[in-house]
């Protein structure tokens, strides 16, 4: 195999909308259900990766740190792509967040798919965007639909190898660009991370069937609005998989819980801003923060409502972005 060994990308972190919770198959990772999402511009994680044919152990680094508890989920991506290149090399990792880690922002969504994108580069392997897509979702699922930018759809796929379960991009970002503006209720990394939470929840929640049996309606119904750019039917149809995932969460044994008081009064203040004609509407993922998507005209007017809110610590508002890509490289060594 030729040059080169290491390659550096940038991914963005990514909000579904109607909302991915359960897999049909734990080991290849694969969703129980499809998932609709938007992706962001603002929160990215950036990764060098650098194969060392020499080294006999993967390093993984986050901002500078050392992450050991990271470490086995990045190798067993690493093996991934050295399966497809027949290779048994290790590497060190380097990435950054420019965002919370692990606080409800998808920082695993935007983190492995950096990773697959300057793993399979550094490899020379050549992949087509829907194979890196595959890839990306075998190492966390929600990084299947960050390797696309704008509106972007997960299939839940047929197939028992998982091929035909990758995303595909359904509208650019500029062809309607929504802003997002993120409360943070909180900056410490949740208790109980989303792997862990939606397997308890999909094994005793007594909703999980119901979850299954509706999510096509809710996908058609989401994608039908994206495509038609109907805000109002997008909101309906979001704010309901959201809270059905919520529930479905709340409804687990042991229960998982991962609202906040703050993030209950961010709730109300979305409601009620849509209920007075603001074209507004609230998300929530395994976290206590909360995104509020709405027409870029009333951004400010949601930023400033949310800044009221007791307990938000923080407001970011970002818009619609790209998918990965890989960037020139900015250090030269690759020990
Ligand atoms: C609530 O993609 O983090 O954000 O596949 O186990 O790594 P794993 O889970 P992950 O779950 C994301 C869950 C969610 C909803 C969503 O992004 O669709």
């Amino acid at each position: 195999m030729s040059a080169p060994r290491q390659a550096l990308a940038r991914a963005p972190s990514n909000i579904a909308l109607v909302k991915y919770w359960g897999k049909r198959d734990a080991e290849l990772n694969l969703p129980a259900v499809g998932s609709l999402s938007i992706t962001l511009d603002g929160l990215w994680t950036e990764t060098q990766v650098c194969f060392q044919p020499q080294s006999h152990t993967d390093t993984f680094t986050l901002n500078g740190r050392a992450e050991p508890s990271k470490q086995a989920r990045v190798s067993a991506a690493l093996n991934l792509l050295c399966d497809i290149a027949q290779v048994d090399w290790c590497a060190s990792v380097d990435s950054h967040n420019n965002f919370p880690t692990g606080a409800g922002l998808a920082s695993s969504a935007s983190g492995f798919a950096a990773l697959v994108v300057a793993g399979a580069a550094a490899l020379d392997l050549h992949l087509t965007p829907f194979e890196l897509s595959v890839l990306a979702r075998r190492c966390s699922g929600s990084a299947a639909r960050s390797i696309f930018g704008g509106f972007v759809e997960w299939k839940r796929g047929e197939l028992g190898d998982g091929s035909d379960s990758h995303a595909i991009p359904l509208i650019a970002p500029a062809e309607w660009p929504l802003r997002v503006v993120v409360a943070m209720t909180s900056q410490a990394e949740k208790p109980v991370g989303s792997t862990v939470g939606m397997n308890r929840s999909f094994c005793s929640s007594p909703f999980t069937t119901s979850w299954i049996e509706e999510q096509d309606a809710d996908l058609d119904g989401a994608r039908t609005a994206v495509l038609n750019h109907d805000f109002e039917a997008l909101a309906e149809v979001s704010e309901h998989s959201c809270l059905k995932m919520h529930a479905l969460a709340m409804t687990a044994r042991p229960a998982l819980l991962y609202w906040n008081a703050a993030t209950v009064d961010c709730i109300q203040r979305a409601r009620e801003l849509r209920a007075s004609g603001v074209a507004a509407f609230f998300t929530i993922d395994a976290g206590p923060q909360v995104k509020v998507i709405c027409e870029p005209a009333v951004a400010v007017r949601v930023a400033t409502a949310l800044r009221e809110i007791p307990g938000v610590v923080e407001v970011i508002e970002c818009g619609l972005g790209d998918g990965a890509s890989l960037l020139p490289l900015r250090t030269a060594a690759c020990a």
